[in-house]
Order: structure tokens, then C-alpha cells, then sequence
């Protein structure tokens, strides 16, 4: 670790690094640089952009033996504003590490969803390794003052391992997905050790109150002694025999002014009069999602079959447009998914279908960010139904892109973001298809005054708390230093209303 004196840098490590490296076909050492898409990239870019700094993480390859992905990756850095440090993994470790205890151990148990984890030994094993490399990368660009902030399930130990080598440096953690009950958390068998891993670090963040509950009733549940701090705080401090570490809640947002402005710009209004004119006399609604089994993608179609089956009176006069970006799709639940949601599709849509109406248009891709703002702002409901989700910031992209003040937002009890867009948008029970049809009712049938008056106040709400405020909040419970300047609160009450169960 280098020694200077001057001001500390953000360090942010993740997972995935916001660019992906893929090889060129037929050509062995030879990349193209892309790109990422995903919540938490959408969510940093622009903040990175702005304070500049490193962030370390998996460019989307496996090793290869000759070849130097730091330097190729520093030669061929896509953004002059931030360094970008590549941790590499094997073929192997990406089977073990990323799709094994990443992905069927921590995000199925961690979405409270246990029937699909499967806790392999060798999961666990490979994802120790990863995260010491993740550790070891970090120290090689370490600075005394650097504050390095975590992000996600996939890197938890980071901070133990930096800890083991002594590193004294302000470490923070921020867990985008929910943190389950006690009761799911405790199957998991190496739940001591995860806990244990989270204590090292100086800050945990997560999405909602109920979540930081969560984790501190399982800290409390394997630590005998800990005292808690006022927890109606915004950030409360927790003690155990061992340390002092506090635990906070920041619900994590996007650019409300960049995606509201670019939701202005002429490319994305001409695509926006395309799909009025295609979908006309139609009321489009619209569901956006990565294709996750925790996303109701199922249980909100079948919703929809209902409504079709109750009102006659809507055939021909409501379509469902559904993108599903494809995610993980090389593990058996996600590939196994898109099928049955395929079928379903076509179940309703062989049912239903007329001359001039189809009514469920399905989209299996990514969709190029106009394309995106676009639906956004044509689609007059959004169907924002997981069965649980840390934040779901579709939720929150479609509600600030509806400059207009129209559109209504039909949203999950059990998405985090239910915590701030509660009192306006129009919940449902994703689990009960009954309620998502009924929503829907509710949704065509608003008066357009209450409509917008909704849609004004869920606007508002995220442009209050937007991810400059995210980031602000965390930096300045952490490092007041590090701070934007933007208004924040370092006396770790912060805003009691986002305490508030
Ligand atoms: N998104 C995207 N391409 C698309 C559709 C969506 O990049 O074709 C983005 C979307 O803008 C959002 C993110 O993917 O920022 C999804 O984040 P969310 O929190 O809703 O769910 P996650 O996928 O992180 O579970
Ligand atoms: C969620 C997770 C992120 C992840 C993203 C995309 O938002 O919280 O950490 O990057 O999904 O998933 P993937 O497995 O493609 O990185």
C-alpha cells in the first residue's frame, strides 16, 4: 500500500466492472469494449463520471494465458474520468463463484426464495478465493486515505480479507439486494462466517428499513451482547463485544435530471410518436425486467389473462408490452424460466388474439436506452410487480420520464422502492393475481386529475432523493470528506422518514 498524504479517492468494487470485454471472433487477444447495463451500473456511472476515482471489478471474461487485461484495459479506458482496475477469474471460478454461490446460494436465499439454492461446498470455496483476489487487486492501488466502498452479495469478504492484511482505511458496504428474516438467513450453512465478513466493514448500507431490521436481528441472533443505537435513526451505530460498525438505510435511485432531460431529446419523442400511432386507441401497458424468476413475470401475465377473462370490454383496447432482458440465462432456472413464460405468452395471446389485436407484444433483448425512455413515456401503466426486489429502479426510470405528469405506476409490496412511491402509486400483491387485475381496473379507470396529481408527488419524491443524494448520504456517513457538497446529514439522524416502516 502506497503512503502519501494526499486526499483520499473513492474506490468502488463490484462485480461486474461498468464495461464488458468481449473477444473478437477469430482474432484470440483481441477485445471490443462495451458498455454494461444492470441496476447498479445505470445507478454508479454517473456518479463516477462526476468525482472521478477507480473502480475495480470483473471485466466479463475468463483468464486467458498472455494476456494483460490491465493494460489493454487502461490503453483502452472508455472513460477519461475514472480508472477501471479488471479482476480476472477462470472459467471455473466463474461456474463456482458467480453462478454458483452468487447466484444459487445468496440471490435466491437472500429474495427469501430457499426452494432455489442449491449450498454446493465447492460454491463456497470458489467464492472465498474470488473475493480474496478481489482483495488483493484493491491493495496493489490502495492509498491511505482511499475510502473503498463495496458493492453487493457478490463481495462481502472483501473487507475481512483487506482487514487480515492489516488495512486500516474507512471500508463501506452496500447491499443492493434485500436482506432476508432470520428465519431464511439462518439455513444458509455458512451464515456465521457471511455475518462475521459484514462486521469488518465501517458502514453497511441497505435498500429499506425492514432489511437492515433483518440483519440486525440475525447479528443479534449470533452475537451475544450487541447493543443497537436508536434504530429509528437513519444510520444506527451497533455494538459488539469485538467493535463499533453501523449499519444505515439508503435507498438507491437514479439521475432524475439527466434521464428526465434525456427523455426530452428529439430521437426519443419521434420513437415515442411511432409507438402512440402503432398502439393507437390502445392503452399500452408496460412491464420491463431482466428475466428473473423474482420479478412475477408469470404471476403478473396470468393477472392480465384474468382481466381479459373478467372485462370483454377491454379486448382491443389494451395491450401489454413485455420486455425481458436476458440475464444469467446459463443457469437451469433462468433458461428453464424463459421457456414457461414463453408458453404462457403464447397461451394467452393464441387465446385472446383477434383481427387488429394481439394482446401481449413480447421483447426478449435489450433495449437501446431511447428505445427505453421511449416506452416509458408511451406507456400509460407500468407494471412493476416482483416478488421481492431490493429497490426496482424501473419503477423509478419510468415515473421520471414522464415529464408529461401522466402515467400510473403499479407497484409490489415487496419491491423495496415501495418504502418512498407507498403513498401514490397503486399497490399490489404480487403473488395474488387477483390484485394485480384489479390494480389494473383501477389504473384505466383513474380520473386524469388524481393521475397526475400521483404522478407529480412519486416525481418529486425521486427527485428529492435522487443518486446524487444516495451517494452524498452514504459518503457522508462514511467520509464526510469525500462528500459531493449537495445537502446531506453527517449527525446519523438523516431523514427519520426513511426509517419509517
Ligand atoms: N435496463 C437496461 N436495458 C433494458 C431494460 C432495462 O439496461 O433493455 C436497465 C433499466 O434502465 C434499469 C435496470 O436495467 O436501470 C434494471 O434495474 P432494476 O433495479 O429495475 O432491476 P435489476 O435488473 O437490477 O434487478
Ligand atoms: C442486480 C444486482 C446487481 C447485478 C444486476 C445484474 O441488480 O443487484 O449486482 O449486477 O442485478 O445481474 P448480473 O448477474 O448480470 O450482474
Amino acid at each position: 500500500m502506497s503512503n502519501q498524504t494526499e486526499p483520499g479517492r473513492l474506490i468502488v468494487v463490484s462485480n461486474r466492472l461498468p464495461v464488458v470485454l468481449q473477444k473478437r471472433k477469430k482474432k484470440p487477444m483481441e477485445y471490443t469494449v462495451k458498455p454494461a447495463s444492470g441496476g447498479l451500473v445505470t445507478a454508479f456511472v454517473p456518479v463516477l463520471k462526476k468525482r472521478g476515482g477507480l473502480w475495480i471489478g470483473w471485466p466479463g471474461t475468463y483468464f486467458e494465458e498472455g494476456v494483460d487485461l490491465q493494460k489493454f484495459l487502461r490503453e483502452n479506458q472508455p472513460d477519461p474520468d475514472y480508472l477501471l482496475s479488471p479482476v480476472e477469474i477462470t472459467l471455473q471460478e466463474y461456474e463456482h463463484y458467480y453462478k454458483g454461490f452468487a447466484n444459487e446460494v445468496l440471490w435466491p436465499l437472500f429474495h427469501n426464495l430457499t426452494s432455489y439454492c442449491n449450498f454446493f461446498p465447492e460454491y463456497y470455496e470458489a467464492y472465498k478465493r474470488v473475493n480474496q483476489r478481489f482483495s488483493q487487486t484493491l491493495l496493489e492501488d490502495l492509498r491511505e486515505n482511499d475510502f473503498v466502498w463495496v458493492q453487493d452479495y457478490h463481495l462481502i469478504p472483501v473487507a475481512k480479507y483487506l482487514r487480515e492484511e492489516k488495512v486500516g482505511n474507512s471500508l463501506g458496504f452496500f447491499l443492493h439486494i434485500p436482506f432476508p428474516p432470520a428465519e431464511t438467513f439462518q439455513r444458509l450453512p455458512n451464515r456465521s462466517e457471511i455475518i462475521e465478513a459484514l462486521l469488518a466493514y465501517d458502514l453497511v448500507g441497505f435498500q429499506t428499513p425492514g432489511d437492515r431490521q433483518n440483519f440486525l436481528e440475525v447479528v443479534g441472533l449470533l452475537h451475544a451482547g450487541v447493543t443497537i443505537s436508536d434504530e429509528t435513526l437513519q444510520v444506527a451505530s451497533i455494538r459488539t463485544k469485538e467493535r463499533i460498525f453501523r449499519a444505515g438505510v439508503f435507498p438507491i435511485s437514479i439521475d432524475f435530471d439527466e434521464f428526465s432531460e434525456e427523455a426530452k431529446v428529439p430521437d426519443v419523442t419521434e420513437w415515442v410518436k411511432m409507438i402512440r400511432e402503432e398502439y393507437r386507441g390502445k392503452t399500452l401497458l408496460l412491464g420491463i425486467d431482466r428475466l428473473d424468476y423474482t420479478k412475477g413475470i408469470p404471476e403478473r401475465l396470468r393477472a392480465y389473462r384474468l382481466l381479459l377473462e373478467e372485462n370483454p370490454e377491454l379486448h382491443g383496447k389494451v395491450v401489454l408490452f413485455q420486455v425481458m432482458v436476458p440475464s444469467r440465462g446459463d443457469i437451469g432456472k433462468y433458461a428453464n424460466f424463459k421457456d414457461e413464460i414463453e408458453r404462457l405468452i403464447g397461451e394467452i395471446n393464441g387465446c385472446f388474439s383477434r383481427l387488429g389485436w394481439v394482446p401481449i407484444q413480447y421483447s426478449y433483448r435489450s433495449l437501446s436506452r431511447k428505445e427505453l425512455l421511449a416506452y416509458y413515456q408511451a406507456a400509460e401503466i407500468a407494471l412493476v410487480t416482483p416478488l421481492k426486489d431490493g429497490m426496482n429502479l424501473v419503477a423509478k426510470e419510468y415515473c421520471v420520464a414522464h415529464n408529461d405528469e401522466e402515467g400510473v405506476l403499479i407497484l409490489s409490496e415487496f419491491a423495496g422502492s415501495i418504502c418512498q412511491l407507498k403513498e401514490q402509486a397503486i399497490l399490489v400483491n404480487p403473488f395474488d393475481e387477483n390484485s394485480i387485475a384489479q390494480a389494473i381496473k383501477k389504473a384505466l379507470d383513474l380520473d386524469p386529475n388524481e393521475k397526475r396529481e400521483r404522478m407529480r408527488m412519486l416525481r418529486e419524491n425521486i427527485r428529492r432523493f435522487d443518486i446524487y443524494w444516495w451517494v452524498d448520504t452514504f459518503l457522508g456517513q462514511a467520509v464526510p470528506t469525500l462528500r459531493n457538497g449537495k445537502d446531506s446529514d453527517e449527525s446519523g439522524e438523516g431523514d427519520k422518514r426513511l426509517c419509517a416502516k
